[in-house]
């Protein structure tokens, strides 16, 4: 996965923007990033990954080294991305969402 690369492919919000977006504000309230382009308040699929980027913003600062090395072992590969959302949708259109997570309580 690249920085650039979708993470919220509902509102096609790249990792970069909500890597430096809870970097910047201090974010540590996963769902405050929804405020950051309305990321995570659609399919819900990548409400897990959001937290945890939250988590590992706080964690491993941004500071010396290029945003796609710290991304490097934090994201799934962009395949592996969307095909893990279409299954996601697929189970929500069957009603069952097991899977997602409510951005809210975290
Ligand atoms: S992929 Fe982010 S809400 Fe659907």
């Amino acid at each position: 996965m690249l920085a650039d690369d979708e993470l919220c492919l509902c509102f096609h919000v790249s990792y970069r923007k909500v890597i430096r977006y809870i970097d910047r504000n201090a974010i540590v309230v996963p769902s405050q990033v929804s405020e950051c382009l309305g990321a995570g308040t659609g399919c819900g699929w990548c409400r897990k990954q959001i937290t945890r980027l939250v988590s590992d913003v706080q964690l491993t600062p941004l500071r010396d080294q290029s945003l796609d090395d710290w991304l490097r072992d934090r994201a799934p590969t962009a395949t592996a991305h969307r095909q893990g959302r279409e299954e996601h949708r697929r189970n929500l259109a069957e009603g069952s969402s097991r899977d997602s997570c409510e951005l809210n309580n975290t």
